[in-house]
């Protein structure tokens, strides 16, 4: 069973108390249609060590084995899309690095053993690479680094283009989380609700999905 606190210092310092997994699933049921949909985004906001994430990902890649377990690549594609689509914040480094670590093992459990002898570095890398570059260490209420730099925290967006391309817009977190109908970037909705369309900061190339991380940039 998992450990729900560390220490009573960090409870009373940062209030980190774990999920236990009995109500990380309960509460992931509520939104089940979505947590078996590849490529529907969550972001969670203190994501501790991935209690939550974790279970998502696990939930994710099972509906990835099963639908595309035949072709390697499909599967490597789905399950790196998966991956992409999971984001976290938090406060402490070492909960930060657990909750890569173990995102990662949970892709690559399934991953080397479903395809032990083909299975490639190359897709180990990007899914590290997307890790790195979702669930980053940050202050989820000045939504910035905890640190004396306070930069604004940025997370990636990927789209998959033309089957095996991703695309890499980044978005401040700041942007990402305006109200509804702040700034100039709103349009309307068919429903003629007024919607954000956030601005990038930055916008990539396409990028073959194994290819991420190959020249060492982030
Ligand atoms: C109650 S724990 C929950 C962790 C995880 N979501 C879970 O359910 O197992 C709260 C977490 O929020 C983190 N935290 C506290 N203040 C934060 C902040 N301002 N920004 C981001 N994370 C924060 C703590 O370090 C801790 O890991």
């Amino acid at each position: 069973m998992n450990k729900q606190v560390k220490s009573r210092k960090r409870v009373s310092d940062h209030g980190e108390v774990f999920t236990s997994k009995r109500e990380v699933d309960a509460m992931l049921d509520l939104v089940k249609d979505e947590t078996v949909r590849i490529e529907s985004r969550f972001l969670e906001p203190a994501c501790g060590n991935g209690n939550f994430l974790a279970e998502i990902l696990r939930r994710k890649l099972n509906v990835v084995k099963a639908r595309y377990m035949k072709s390697q690549l499909e599967f490597e594609r789905y399950a790196v899309l998966a991956v992409s689509s999971i984001y976290g914040v938090e406060l402490l480094q070492d909960n930060v690095e657990e909750c890569r670590i173990r995102l990662f093992g949970i892709f690559d459990d399934i991953y080397t053993n479903s395809y032990f002898e083909t299975s490639k570095d190359k897709c180990r890398r990007s899914v590290q690479f997307i890790l790195n570059r979702n669930i980053l260490w940050g202050d989820a209420l000045s939504l910035k680094t905890p640190d004396d730099k306070a930069e604004p925290i940025v997370f990636s967006e990927w789209s998959a283009v033309n089957s095996v391309y991703l695309k890499r817009r980044d978005f401040t977190l700041a942007n990402l989380m305006m109200p509804r109908g702040y700034g100039e970037n709103t349009l309307f909705s068919d429903l003629g609700e007024e919607v954000l369309i956030p601005k990038p900061i930055a916008d990539y190339p396409l990028i073959h999905f194994l290819k991420l991380g190959e020249d060492d940039s982030n």
